[in-house]
């Protein structure tokens, strides 16, 4: 079953969106697979965001992933990864559908509150960057024979 990484932000961990968004997550029917509250080191900030090293953002992001704790989360189900992408919606905010969580709780581009992998290939550097598997859960809710 695919899996998707998907990280509440310090801005949305410090705005207390961190049920909110596994709320969204779950309501569409998706299962947590992994979650844990980490401060993350410059090494793992760097790593995560190293297509991004050349973008004039990149020492910014890496300073504002690093200044307060995130929450780490993975998800399982079809298609989560293209599904996470639309439940978060578009990188600005601004432009972001209402309804997503940027669209309806985000105003700039710099604090989008949550992150969540591009593609399946991405999805899975991601989660072996930010967990061991023994963090990583396998199981199937009984709620799984109502969604597929
Ligand atoms: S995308 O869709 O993720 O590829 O978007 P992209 O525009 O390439 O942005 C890559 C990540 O950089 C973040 N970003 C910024 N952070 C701070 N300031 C500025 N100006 C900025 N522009 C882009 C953007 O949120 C993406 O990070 P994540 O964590 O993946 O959302």
């Amino acid at each position: 079953m695919e899996r998707t990484f998907v990280m509440v932000k310090p801005d949305g961990v410090q705005r207390n969106l961190v049920g909110e968004v596994i709320r969204r997550f779950e309501s569409k029917g998706f299962t947590l697979v992994g979650l844990k509250l980490m401060s993350v080191s410059r090494e793992l900030a760097e790593q995560h965001y190293d297509v991004h090293r050349e973008r004039p953002f990149f020492a910014g992001l890496v300073e504002f992933i690093t200044s307060s704790p995130v929450v780490a989360t993975v998800w399982e189900g079809e298609g989560v990864v293209a599904s996470a992408r639309k439940i978060i919606g578009a990188t600005n905010p601004l432009t972001a559908e209402l309804g997503t969580i940027r669209g309806d709780y985000g105003v700039s581009i710099g604090r989008n509150l949550i992150h969540g992998s591009d593609a399946i290939e991405t999805a899975q550097r991601e989660i072996s960057l930010w967990f061991k598997d023994e963090e990583l859960v396998s199981w199937k809710p009984s709620l799984t024979s109502w969604l597929y």
